[in-house]
């Protein structure tokens, strides 16, 4: 079994067109079972770009993603769509929570989407969730009555739903005061290092950055440290 969760293999990423854009160039990345890896760099320079590529949301030019040892690069669309179903997490900056849901609902629904759950379980997994990030006092809540820090703990409580073994956050504390962005990394700290999971984060903020295993930093989409 690889013990890498995701790897990157001369990942590079050009949009086309008149003047072509490169997102990314050769990156070469090895994130292993359980670390908490942070990529740093200034705007601009493919932090969200890289993410989108190690997440399956967007599809190198040329070379290649591997996720737990697994080529990716040439699978069919549904496919891709199922292993970031079931095995990776997504955190953004912006919750991108489901408005008219309340808080529950919308950690529930990737639970029901993947339907390997009955729902009574899949209500009863996302109360868990909630529980464990100290929601449940607002799991009958709409995202609207909440805090920015009680919804991206909502939000990465619906990264969590399908129990991933790679959690993927851009920018997830962008909005939050130095306490609560405090939090979030303890957590994402916690969900790696107690339960093995990998997590990338994308960060502006150097400080939070320091408390991962490892920091890469990016300029102009190629790796610079
Ligand atoms: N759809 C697009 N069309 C054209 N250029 C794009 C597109 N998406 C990204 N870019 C460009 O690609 C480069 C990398 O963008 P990316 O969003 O990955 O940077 P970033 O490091 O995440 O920046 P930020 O810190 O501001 O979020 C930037 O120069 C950006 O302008
Ligand atoms: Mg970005």
């Amino acid at each position: 079994m690889s013990n890498s969760a995701v790897e990157a293999r001369l990942l590079t990423r050009t949009l086309p067109g008149e003047i072509p854009v490169t997102l990314v160039r050769d990156i070469d990345l090895t994130v292993a079972k359980g670390e908490f890896l942070a990529i740093t760099g200034p705007s601009g320079s493919g932090k969200s770009s890289l993410l989108y590529l190690l997440g399956l949301l967007d599809v190198p030019t040329s070379g290649s993603v591997l996720i737990g040892g697994r080529e990716t690069t040439g699978l069919d669309p549904d496919r891709l769509a199922e292993i970031r179903l079931a095995a990776i997490g997504f955190v953004f900056q912006f919750h991108f929570l489901l408005p008219e849901f309340t808080c529950l609902a919308n950690v529930e629904i990737p639970i029901r989407r993947l339907s390997k759950l009955s729902p009574r379980q899949a209500r009863e997994h996302a109360a868990f969730l909630l529980e464990s990030l100290e929601l449940s006092d607002h799991a009958r809540k709409h995202p609207d009555q909440l805090s920015g820090g009680q919804r991206q703990r909502v939000a990465i409580a619906r990264a969590l739903a399908n129990d991933p073994s790679l959690i993927l956050a851009d920018e997830p504390t962008g909005n939050l005061d130095t306490r609560t962005a405090h939090l979030v990394f303890d957590l994402f700290r916690t969900l790696a290092h107690e339960q093995g999971r990998t997590v990338v984060v994308v960060t502006h903020d150097h400080e939070l950055a320091q408390s991962a295993d490892r920091r890469i930093h990016l300029v102009d989409g190629r790796i610079s440290g």
